[in-house]
C-alpha cells in the first residue's frame, strides 16, 4: 500500500518514470499481459538509462532515499577492514572485490583503515552496474583518499579470471529481483504485473509453475506455524546465480555478506503474511512497488537459510552468522569509537549517534545480519566472538 503522504516527485522525475512505464507496457504486449514480478523489479531497478540504480537519482545518504551502514559511520568499514587485513595476510596478499559501491564511502573507510594497518590489497575492485554511481564513487574517492584512489578499479561484472582475496557485499542480495507468490486454499499463484484499461500498472496473479509450487510447499512445510488462508511472500532465486558467479572467480578467500533479513523460520513465519517487500523514496518506507517505477528503491529481505544453503551448493564453507550489533561489537566498534574521542563535542555526538544506529535493535542492530563464507581458506574468521548464530539457519 502506498502511504498517502509521500513527497511529490519533480516533473522531470515523473517524465523519466513514464518512459520506463511505456517500456514495461511494450514488453507486456509480448508477454500476453503478465510480467513476472522478478522481471518487473529488474526493469524498475536496473533498466538501462531509467532503472532506479542506473538513472541519476541521489539514492544514498540524507539527501537521497535511504541510508546504508557505511554511509552512517566510517567505523563500519574500519571494522570490516580487520577481516580484510587478516585474510590478505593469510593469503600473502590478494584482492578486495566490493559489489555495488554506493557512494564510495565503504571503499574509502576500508582502504584508509588498511593503509594504517599496512595491509593494503593488490587491488580494490568495485563491481558497479551504474555508470552514474561509478562516476560519483570516483569523484568521492579522489577527494577523500587521493593517495589510494589509483588502487581502485571499476568492473561491470564479476572478474573474468580467478583470484584470491575477500569479497564484500553490503545490501546487495536484498536488491536482487525476487519472485512473488500467494499461497491460498485454492492453490499457489505467482504474482506479477499487468496493465489495466487506463494504461495503469496493476498487480496480477497467474497459477504458479510446478517448480514454484514445489518451492513454496517446501517453505510452507518448514514454517513453524500454519500459514493463514492467504499468505504472500517472496523467493530470491537469483542469489543462487550470484553465488555461482562468486564460485567461479573466488579461488581462495572470504566472502562477507551483510543485509537485512531473517533465518527461514522467521522469514516464512505465519505472522509475516504480507511478505517483506519494501520501497524507499526520500526516507519514506511503503509497500507499493508499482509507485513511479524507476524513482524508488525496491527491496526484499534476505532468507539467510536459503542463502547459506546456496553457498554450500556453490562449495563455500559457511563460517558464521550474526546480527550486525554482535558482529560489529566483536570487531571492536565501541573501542574504535572511544579511540575517536577527539574533535568537537558536536562531532563526537554525531559519531556516537551513528554507532547507536548501527547497534540498537530498533535501528540496524538486529535487523541487519552478517553471513561470512570462505573457500579454500584456513585463516582467521573474525566478528563472531560475541556470538555465532549459525544454529538459527
Ligand atoms: C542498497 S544499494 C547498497 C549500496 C552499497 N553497498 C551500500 O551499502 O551503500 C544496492 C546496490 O546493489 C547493487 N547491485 C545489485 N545487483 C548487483 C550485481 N549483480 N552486481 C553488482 N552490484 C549489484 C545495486 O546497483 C546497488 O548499488
Amino acid at each position: 500500500m502506498t502511504p498517502t503522504r509521500l513527497p511529490d516527485p519533480s516533473a522531470d522525475e515523473i517524465a523519466l518514470s513514464k518512459v520506463l512505464v511505456a517500456t514495461i507496457v511494450d514488453e507486456l504486449r509480448t508477454r500476453d499481459g503478465f510480467m513476472p514480478f522478478e522481471r518487473y523489479m529488474e526493469l524498475a531497478l536496473y533498466a538501462p538509462g531509467f532503472g532506479y540504480y542506473v538513472a541519476g537519482a541521489r539514492k544514498f545518504g540524507r539527501a537521497g532515499d535511504f541510508v546504508t551502514a557505511p554511509e552512517l559511520s566510517p567505523l563500519f568499514g574500519a571494522c570490516l577492514a580487520t577481516q580484510c587485513a587478516a585474510t590478505l595476510t593469510t593469503l600473502g596478499g590478494g584482492h578486495i572485490i566490493e559489489f555495488g559501491g554506493g557512494s564510495g564511502r565503504l571503499a574509502a573507510s576500508i582502504l584508509r583503515a588498511l593503509a594504517t594497518l599496512d595491509a593494503l590489497p593488490k587491488s580494490y575492485s568495485i563491481i558497479e552496474l551504474s555508470p552514474e554511481l561509478r562516476r560519483r564513487q570516483h569523484a568521492y574517492l579522489t577527494v577523500e583518499i587521493p593517495e589510494l584512489v589509483s588502487r581502485v578499479t571499476w568492473l561491470n561484472g564479476p572478474p573474468a579470471t580467478p583470484l584470491a582475496g575477500i569479497v564484500i557485499a553490503n545490501e546487495i542480495i536484498d536488491a536482487l529481483p525476487v519472485t512473488l507468490f500467494r499461497a491460498a486454499r485454492s492453490g499457489v499463484t505467482e504474482r506479477g504485473v499487468g496493465v489495466d484499461a487506463d494504461g495503469v500498472l496493476v498487480l496480477r496473479e497467474r497459477p504458479a509453475s510446478r517448480e514454484l509450487e514445489a518451492n513454496v510447499a517446501a517453505r510452507q512445510q518448514a514454517a513453524p506455524a500454519p500459514w493463514p488462508e492467504s499468505y504472500c511472500s517472496e523467493i530470491n532465486h537469483r542469489q543462487r546465480w550470484w553465488l555461482a558467479d562468486l564460485e567461479h572467480f573466488l579461488a581462495r578467500g572470504v566472502v562477507v555478506l551483510a543485509d537485512y533479513g531473517y533465518p527461514a523460520a522467521e522469514y516464512y513465519h505465519s505472522d509475516r503474511s504480507e511478505g517483506t517487500l519494501q520501497c524507499y523514496f526520500r526516507h519514506r518506507v511503503h509497500s507499493d512497488p508499482l509507485w513511479y517505477p524507476g524513482l524508488q528503491d525496491i527491496t526484499a529481505a534476505v532468507d539467510f537459510t536459503a542463502l547459506a544453503d546456496a553457498a554450500v551448493d556453490a562449495h563455500f564453507q559457511v563460517e558464521g552468522f550474526a546480527e550486525q550489533a554482535a558482529y560489529l561489537l566483536s570487531l571492536g566498534v565501541t573501542e574504535r569509537l572511544a579511540a575517536h574521542s577527539g574533535g568537537s563535542d558536536l562531532r563526537r555526538h554525531q559519531m556516537t549517534q551513528a554507532v547507536k544506529t548501527l547497534l540498537l535493535p530498533h535501528a540496524m542492530g538486529t535487523r541487519a545480519k552478517f553471513l561470512v563464507l570462505s573457500c579454500d581458506y584456513a585463516g582467521p574468521i573474525l566478528g563472531f566472538t560475541v556470538r555465532n548464530d549459525l544454529h538459527r539457519l
